[in-house]
């Protein structure tokens, strides 16, 4: 049984370091694990995450397309590949991120929205996706220096925080949602308690 577990929240939520940490506690356990992140994680994808982070308007229809043009190819060449070895795949961002910050944040049509990730993730959907969420204000506090999409203005976030909470809602069973301003080891602890559960032999 493959295990794909997603990582989802605002910016500073802490989404990379609490990949990082199960990644770790995975391969300490023994199991074989693969972390990868959106947009990239491959060599077209570090092209493609370079130029939606970097300096440059982008227009939404175009941005939508080239976040899934990424995750097209993390899902073909390296995600479905490692699910189908057994591997448990950890993902940094998946497709809700697109859903909360082109639909809710930018204001693309939702229909849309799904139609391209529908192509990109041929229909792959996480077992798991931990949302960390956090007030908008405390989780950029946390970032240094802001790319393009951290540099957008408090309602955007607002936005794509809101969003976040309504896609967990309609799913509970797959979402996880997590206080992303308790201690680092307390939302560790949290999720590790919950994907110990979805472990095979867990
Ligand atoms: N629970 C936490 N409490 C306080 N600081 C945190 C917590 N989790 C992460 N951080 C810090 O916040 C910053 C952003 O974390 P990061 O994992 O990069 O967030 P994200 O990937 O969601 O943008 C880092 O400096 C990290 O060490
Ligand atoms: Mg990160």
């Amino acid at each position: 049984m493959s295990v794909f577990i997603t990582f989802e929240g605002g910016e500073g939520s802490g989404k990379s370091t609490q990949a990082r940490v199960l990644y770790r506690r995975l391969l300490k356990s023994g199991i074989p694990a693969l972390l990868t992140h959106e947009p990239g994680g491959t060599p077209l994808g570090t092209q493609l995450r370079r130029r939606l982070k970097g300096e440059g308007e982008i227009d939404p229809q175009t941005e939508l397309l080239l976040f899934n043009a990424s995750r097209a190819h993390l899902v073909s060449q390296v995600i479905r590949p490692a699910l189908k070895e057994g591997t448990v795949v950890i993902c940094d961002r998946f497709a809700a991120s697109t859903t909360v910050y082109q639909g809710y944040g930018r204001g693309l049509d939702f229909d849309l929205i799904e139609a391209a990730n529908n192509i990109a993730t041929q229909g792959l959907r996480p077992d798991l996706t931990v949302l960390l969420d956090i007030p908008v204000e405390q989780g950029l506090a946390r970032k240094s220096l802001r790319d393009r999409f951290e540099r957008e203005e408090v309602a955007f976030h607002r936005r794509v925080r809101q969003g976040y909470l309504e896609m967990a809602k309609k799913d509970p069973e797959r979402w996880l949602v997590l206080d992303a301003s308790l201690p680092k080891k307390e939302v560790t602890r949290i999720i590790w308690e919950r994907v110990e559960q979805i472990l095979p032999n867990g």
